[in-house]
């Protein structure tokens, strides 16, 4: 049931936090650096303990952010070595400063680091770093319904190291930027997405399940040419048959065909939180939500396509186009439901029976 306010909490912290600040055009906000240099940032090390097999880390804390002195030998800039997550701090009506399932994020950085062979940052470093970069940053967390405070948690093998191996020590940071909506034109306008049949963004056995640095930028040839021709990004087919949908660039994808929802399933995608919590909240609205391989054809056939991501929250599908083929899609009708279901927990808005949100 909506309600305006329902979450009880134990304790109300809107009085702890700063109020938004009056340096930022909080009206006119996009996804961008624009205003990182005015933030702080938390740094944490990572070097191997005397048993030569424990990482010892050793927490800076949170500073001003910076450049960061890396030496040229650095793992993470020869091989590598770079993870990263992606969350969003919201101010409530209220004033409180809340995250959306941030140990899911801890944990995605810890499985990352174990497929990269790098120091593991503990869940409760993780969420204190996190925490503390919003604590310290709280002018810049936008008012309500403004958008929100994205945190970049980053992993890297900063050590040096000449032969291909694991940097000795590793620095977790986390950074932090007010942002508005990810695609230009407004979080719910419907997107354009190209569909790549060439060049294919992950492989089974590969990193394509892991939030690391390099699934990113060999996608951007064909986004940078999709954008060109007014695509907003690319959806990726599988690289073995070219026939089932994986994902766009920035965020997952799903397809609805009458009271059924269809998403891939694991295994070469990012496994998505905003991903996860969409096909709890279809669930609970009475939708059959099926994990499985999703061919391009069906998408194109579907009643509704719609994509997440924490970035780009729900963003319904306006127009698909593959090769000569184009599909416009009407409908976004389940997509805008579930956005204010998600959105409204994520806000405090409404009931969050799953328990989802923790407040800073
Ligand atoms: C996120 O959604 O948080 C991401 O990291 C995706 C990125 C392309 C902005």
């Amino acid at each position: 049931a909506r309600s305006r306010r329902v979450v009880p909490r134990a304790l109300d912290s809107s009085s702890m936090h700063a109020p938004p600040t009056d340096d930022v055009d909080w009206d006119n906000l996009g996804f961008s650096c624009e205003h990182v240099s005015k933030t702080m940032m938390f740094v944490a090390t990572a070097t191997l303990g005397a048993d030569g097999q424990t990482w010892e880390w050793k927490e800076e804390g949170v500073g001003p952010y910076g450049a960061l002195a890396m030496d040229p030998s650095a793992q993470c800039l020869n091989y590598g070595q770079s993870i990263f997550e992606g969350m969003k701090a919201q101010r409530t009506m209220e004033g409180n400063l809340v995250l959306f399932r941030p140990s899911e994020n801890a944990k995605r950085m810890r499985d990352g680091a174990a497929r990269m062979s790098m120091a593991p940052p503990p869940e409760d470093l993780f969420l204190r770093g996190v925490k503390a970069t919003v604590a310290a940053n709280a002018a810049f967390v936008p008012p309500n319904g403004k958008g929100a405070l994205y945190c970049r948690p980053l992993l890297l093998g900063s050590g040096p190291i000449l032969g291909l191996g694991p940097a000795p020590s590793y620095t977790f940071l986390v950074y932090c930027s007010p942002v508005g909506s990810y695609f230009k034109g407004g979080q719910l306008d419907p997107i354009r997405l190209k569909v790549e049949e060439v060049e294919h963004r992950a492989a089974p056995g590969g990193t394509g399940n892991t939030k690391c640095a390099g699934n990113y930028s060999p996608v951007l040839n064909v986004q940078l040419e999709a954008k060109q021709r007014g695509f907003n990004d690319v959806l990726y087919l599988d690289a073995v048959s070219n026939t089932y949908v994986e994902e766009v660039s920035s965020c997952n994808i799903f397809a609805v065909f009458g009271n059924k929802i269809v998403t891939p399933s694991l295994g070469t995608i990012l496994p998505g939180v905003t991903r996860k919590s969409i096909m709890d909240l279809a669930r609970s609205k009475g939708f059959e939500v099926e994990e499985a391989p999703l061919a391009i054809d069906d998408v194109l056939r579907a009643d509704e396509v719609f994509t997440t991501g924490t970035a780009v929250v729900l963003s319904p599908v306006g127009y698909i186009e593959r090769g000569e083929e184009g599909r416009e899609y009407q409908n976004t009708e389940v997509a805008m439901s579930l956005y204010e279901a998600l959105t409204g927990i994520q806000q405090q808005t409404m009931d969050d029976p799953f328990g989802w949100v923790v407040t800073v």
